[in-house]
């Protein structure tokens, strides 16, 4: 690869907040933008987590800082983002990955299930992303938005009316804030995992129903951590500098599965 490739990758500068950095795809995203140059908010609810992931990142020579920030409450977000800008300055890059999956029935869900599931999948990236871009356009700094939604949020899946609802929502609310917010330079993208083995659904794969399920679908397999290094940056970076609006899947052609 050449210089004004490997450029495009350089978050050298930036601020990078990742939400939910205290396990599975968020601590790999923390670290993939460290090492990408970003100086990172690991935010979360589970504090000591980050801090081993801050103390990780730092003895592989990155800057990560913990921030405690409950993405169902708007005090702690503000105060999360007060925090960090009076420190490292104003967050150009966020990734919305906060997430909880919450499986039942369609006809057995109830109003909890409902409001627990959407708030934190599809209301808390509203917050989150309107904090961000609200500061970005104030400090008239350029930005990147990604929101992690799910390959549930492009098809149905049974069981799983609220999760898919909430990532469905996210991927318009993406196309949304994209279209009012392409004029103060900020890209806002989603990233559609497929299935990538994390304490949201562990248990699963380590059942035999899981084992047969990915049999049965492309690419017969969990996706790797690495396999989602590359999207996230290029959507994160200058390597996705005309790209804004789209949501991506990285499911291994779990997709384009035969109906
Ligand atoms: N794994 C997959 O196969 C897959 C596929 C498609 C999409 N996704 C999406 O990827 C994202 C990450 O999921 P994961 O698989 O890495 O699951 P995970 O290991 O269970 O991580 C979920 C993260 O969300 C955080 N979180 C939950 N509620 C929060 C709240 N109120 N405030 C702040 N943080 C909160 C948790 O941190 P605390 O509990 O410490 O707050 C945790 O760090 C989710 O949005 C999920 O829907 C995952």
């Amino acid at each position: 690869m050449n210089d004004a490739m490997l450029k495009t990758l350089d978050l050298s500068g930036q601020v990078a907040l990742v939400t939910g950095a205290s396990s599975g795809l968020g601590a790999h995203f923390a670290k993939v933008l460290s090492q990408a140059g970003a100086t990172v908010v690991a935010a979360a609810r589970r504090i000591d987590r980050l801090e081993s992931l801050v103390a990780n990142i730092a003895a592989t020579g990155g800057k990560a800082i913990a921030v405690e920030m409950d993405v169902n409450n708007s005090d702690s977000v503000v105060a999360a983002f007060d925090t960090v800008q009076a420190s490292e300055g104003v967050i150009s890059i966020v990734v919305n990955n906060a997430g909880v999956a919450d499986p039942s029935r369609f006809i057995d869900s109830t109003e909890e299930n409902w409001d627990f599931t959407v708030d934190t999948n599809l209301k808390a990236v509203w917050r989150v992303s309107r904090e961000a871009s609200a500061r970005m356009i104030q400090a008239g700094v350029a930005g990147s938005i990604v929101n992690i939604s799910s390959i549930l949020g492009l098809h149905p899946s049974a069981n799983n009316t609220l999760y898919a609802t909430a990532k469905a929502g996210v991927i318009q609310l993406t196309k949304n804030s994209a279209q009012e917010l392409w004029r103060h330079n900020i890209r806002v993208n989603a990233l559609c995992p497929g299935y990538f083995e994390t304490e949201i659904n562990a248990d699963f794969f380590k059942s035999e129903k899981g084992v047969q399920y990915l049999k049965k679908i492309p690419p017969r397999r969990l996706g790797q951590m690495d396999e989602l290094t590359m999207p996230l940056l290029m959507l994160a970076s200058n390597a996705g500098s005309f790209i804004s609006g789209i949501a991506l899947p990285v499911d291994g052609g779990h997709l384009v599965q035969s109906l």
